[in-house]
């Protein structure tokens, strides 16, 4: 694993214990909201077998398996504490140790996979798609959830006063991690625009790629189509 990958990897295991109480707190609680709307976009329905990739503690699996009856539900993250908590909050659910860029899955395993908030943190973002691509079933489709910048002067400078002043300081007074929750809109800024975003996607392999912005843009479902074959 390269060095930046096994950094975000300690970051994680350090602030595993705080995560959920500061996704909540931070996101108002809208994170609750944008999950159900990316479930419904990826048409998860029952019978699927899910991938639910940097799977953290669970909130996407068991939002997943509340919504759905009979869904085969896999977690898989590379951080050991969040998968830890995961598994005690979602017992029902399997999880594995998995790292985007290398998947421990074999070639055309999931009806879906979901990656929520994980994306941006895969270092190499063509390896992972590709890696997601090739797990997919042919005419499987990919969920990113993930957070975008949110477009309209006054409200995008709103939102940055929030995302890289106040996050940060709430964040690491209640981690204690303050680095942890500067680099998280650090993150958010880096990530590749739209249309560098698609034709990455496309790239891996993808035939068709959607955006779906939600709440100004703040966040975003990218939903991502493998052919039929
Ligand atoms: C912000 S959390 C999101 C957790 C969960 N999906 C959620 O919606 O609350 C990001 C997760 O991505 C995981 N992650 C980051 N890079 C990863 C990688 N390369 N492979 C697997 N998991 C990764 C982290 O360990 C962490 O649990």
């Amino acid at each position: 694993m390269e060095q930046k990958s096994r950094e975000i990897q300690a970051m994680f295991d350090d602030i595993a214990h705080k995560y959920d109480l500061l996704n909540r707190l931070l996101s108002f609680r809208t994170d609750v909201r944008w999950r159900k709307k990316a479930i419904k976009l990826a048409k998860i329905s029952s019978g699927q077998t899910i991938l639910d990739l940097a799977c953290g503690t669970a909130d996407m699996m068991i939002e997943m398996d509340t919504r759905v009856q009979g869904v085969k539900l896999i977690g898989g993250d590379f951080s050991y504490n969040m998968l830890k908590l995961g598994k005690e909050k979602f017992p029902a659910g399997s999880f594995s140790v998995s790292d985007a860029h290398m998947l421990p899955f074999k070639t055309d395993s999931f009806d879906r996979i979901t990656i929520s908030f994980g994306f941006r943190n895969v270092t190499d973002k063509p390896k992972g798609l590709k890696e997601m691509h090739r797990v997919l079933k042919p005419g499987g489709r990919l969920c990113i959830l993930e957070f975008s910048q949110p477009e309209g002067f006054i409200f995008s400078k709103l939102y940055r006063l929030y995302f890289t002043k106040i996050l940060p300081f709430i964040g690491g007074m209640i981690s204690g991690n303050k680095s942890a929750y500067e680099y998280l809109p650090e993150s958010v800024y880096k990530f590749p625009k739209k249309d560098l975003y698609r034709q990455m996607v496309l790239e891996a392999g993808f035939e068709k790629v959607d955006f779906n912005p939600m709440t100004f843009g703040i966040s975003d479902a990218t939903i991502c189509y493998k052919s039929e074959g």
